[in-house]
C-alpha cells in the first residue's frame, strides 16, 4: 500500500496477521500528520512497529538519527525489515523488544500502542519504554478516545509524566509525554489544551 504524507511517499508491503494490513490505520495517520518533527539525532523508537509506517517516517524525517522499530509479531518484523530495505533505509534497526541494548536512551518515541493487550499490560509496556526517554526526550502516542485515551492520559500524569494533548482528530487523541513532574501552573491533568484545541 502507499503511505502518502505531505513530505514523503512510501510504498509498503503488508500481509494478513499484522495490524491494519488493508490500509494505513487512521490513528497512525493522525500521528504521522500531527507529530512534531522528530529530533535530528540520537535514538528514536517506534514502539509496536507493525509493518513499519512510523519507523520509516522517522527515518525519512531524521536521516541522521538511529531508528529502532520493535514488535513482538515476527511477521510484522519481517515486513518492516523488507519495507525499510526497499525504501533505502537499511539502517533502521527492526528487532524484538529484548534486542534493544539496555543502555540505549531515546530522544523520541512514537507509538500507536497495542491497547488491546489490556490496561495492565499496556501500562507495564509504556512504563518500561518511557523510562528510557532521555531527560529532554518526548514520546508521542496516538490512542482513540473509545480505547481509553483519556484514562491513559490521566494515568500517565498521575505517574509523574508531563502529558499534553497535542490534538484530537477523528476521535484519536495525540498525546505528548515527557519525563518530569506535571507543570505546576498547568490546567487539569497535566497541561491538556483547552477542550476543542485541534479538534477536527
Ligand atoms: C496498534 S498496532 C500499531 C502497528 C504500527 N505501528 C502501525 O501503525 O500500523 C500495535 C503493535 O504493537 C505490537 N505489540 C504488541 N505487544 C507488544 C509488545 N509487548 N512490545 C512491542 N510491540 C508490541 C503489535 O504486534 C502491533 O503490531
Amino acid at each position: 500500500m502507499r503511505l502518502a504524507l505531505p513530505d514523503l511517499t512510501l510504498d509498503l508491503r503488508t500481509d494478513r496477521g499484522v495490524f491494519s494490513p488493508g490500509r494505513i490505520d487512521p490513528g497512525t495517520k493522525v500521528l504521522l500528520l500531527g507529530a512534531p518533527p522528530p529530533p535530528r539525532r540520537g535514538h528514536l523508537l517506534d514502539l509496536g512497529c507493525g509493518y513499519g509506517p512510523m519507523a520509516l517516517t522517522l527515518a525519512a524525517r531524521a536521516p541522521e538519527a538511529t531508528v529502532w522499530a520493535v514488535d513482538v509479531n515476527e511477521r510484522a518484523l519481517e515486513l518492516a525489515r523488507q519495507n525499510a530495505r526497499a525504501a533505502g533505509f537499511a539502517d533502521v534497526r527492526v528487532v524484538r523488544p529484548e534486542e534493544v541494548p539496555e543502555d540505549v536512551r531515546f530522544a523520541a518515541i512514537w507509538s500507536n500502542p497495542p491497547v488491546r493487550i489490556g490496561k495492565r499490560a499496556l501500562h507495564e509496556l509504556l512504563e518500561h519504554w518511557l523510562a528510557r526517554l532521555e531527560p529532554d526526550g518526548a514520546a508521542v502516542l496516538v490512542v482513540h478516545k473509545h480505547l481509553g485515551s483519556d484514562s491513559l492520559h490521566r494515568w500517565l500524569a498521575g505517574r509523574g509524566w508531563r502529558v499534553a494533548r497535542l490534538s484530537s482528530r477523528l476521535g484519536y487523541r495525540l498525546l505528548e509525554v515527557r519525563p518530569g513532574p506535571p507543570a505546576e501552573d498547568g490546567p487539569g491533568d497535566g497541561g491538556e489544551r483547552p477542550a476543542g484545541a485541534g479538534e477536527g
